[in-house]
């Protein structure tokens, strides 16, 4: 089977093109416009490692750009598509809003485009549980209020959901909102905690905890993401008899149901790489939610997804990765 995955060159989309190409039963092609975001070293090195496998290939291009990204779609004719690409982070969409607008506004709509002219069996595609926003009660479900997002780039993301109803309602197409909860692992993103953290208490740098450390989130393991991705991906929509209007569109959490504290999070950090962390406590942000925690529910029922990694665990497998790849600056 044919698969095409955007953000190929990113944290997450990496492990999906990896896990594909891996498995010897797909021709994968990756799509990623391999922006200075996020370390384009690390992209590289990334990029490298999936070129190492057979089934994969990679073509350097912006899912923005219309004709260009349909013309690539059309070429390839995937069964599948998943789009993981995005603008990506919480705090630099205060600083850069437009970049958000091009990639996960305009993009998507090009992605939507180039699918609804040539349809894959499904279209799978990452939203985020930054989504709940200000109404958020945990655990999260999919069906509560998300009215409110706290961040321009949850508010994209929310965008996102409601144009693939649309693309689902109005011409047919089958696809799937994933709303991914703080995903952490080997090859993950220097912009986010575990990595940021990781460096910090290596170098003796301080590492600052928002909200005096108190902030809970629901880490889940990249493995486990993957799974998820997956599962979803090889069962599309299918309407229940009678129900011909339903339109083929779902939206999911993929996240551990196990939240902790930013405090204990950074305490197993210290333990796996022996050193304490010069810890700076500050205030809450305005951008963030005092916690997050997925309400696993619907994903089960409807694919049997289970996480397996427990933190302990994957923050152990990530230590491991950090210190062989992780040179200081
Ligand atoms: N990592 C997480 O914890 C997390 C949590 C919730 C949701 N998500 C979502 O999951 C997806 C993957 O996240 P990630 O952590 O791998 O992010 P990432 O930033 O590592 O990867 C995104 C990739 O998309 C590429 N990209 C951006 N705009 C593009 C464009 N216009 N054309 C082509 N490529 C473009 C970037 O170069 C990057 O390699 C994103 O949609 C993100 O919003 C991630």
């Amino acid at each position: 089977m044919k698969v095409l995955v955007t953000g190929a060159a990113g944290f997450i989309g990496f492990h999906v093109c990896h896990r594909l190409a891996a498995s010897q039963k797909c021709e994968v092609l990756g799509v990623d416009n391999l922006n200075a975001y996020a370390s384009l070293e690390l992209k590289r090195a990334r990029l490298v490692e999936l070129e190492k496998q057979d089934g994969f290939r990679f073509v350097q291009a912006d899912f923005a750009d219309a004709p260009a990204f349909a013309g690539l779609q059309e070429n390839f004719r995937p069964d599948y598509i998943v789009h993981l690409g995005a603008q990506t982070g919480v705090r630099y969409s205060l600083e850069n809003p437009a970049a958000y607008v091009h990639s996960n506004l305009v993009g998507f709509a090009s992605v939507l485009e180039a699918a609804r002219r040539r349809p894959p069996k499904h279209l799978v595609f990452a939203s985020s549980s930054s989504v709940y926003g200000a109404d958020a009660r945990v655990p999260f479900r999919e069906d509560d209020d998300a009215g409110r997002p706290l961040s321009f780039y949850a508010a994209t993301k929310k965008a996102d959901e409601a144009m693939a109803y649309s693309y689902a309602h109005t011409h047919g197409l089958n696809l799937t909102g994933l709303r991914f909860f703080t995903v952490y692992g080997p090859w993950g993103r220097p912009d986010m905690t575990p990595l940021l953290f990781a460096r910090a208490i290596r170098d003796g740098t301080p590492l600052r905890l928002f909200n005096y450390g108190r902030y809970q989130r629901d880490f889940t393991y990249v493995d486990d993401i993957v799974d998820g991705v997956l599962k979803v991906l090889l069962h599309p929509f299918v309407g229940a008899a009678g129900e011909p209007t339903t339109p083929p569109w779902r939206i999911f959490n993929v996240g551990h149901q196990q939240p902790v504290e930013m405090r204990r999070f950074v305490q197993i950090l210290e333990s796996l790489l022996g050193r304490p962390a010069n810890v700076e406590l500050l205030p809450p942000l305005p951008t963030e939610m005092p916690a997050t925690c997925a309400d696993l529910t619907r994903i089960h029922a409807a694919v049997g997804y289970e996480p397996k990694v427990t933190l302990e665990d994957g923050l152990r497998r990530f230590v491991d990765w950090f210190q062989r790849h992780d040179r200081p600056a």
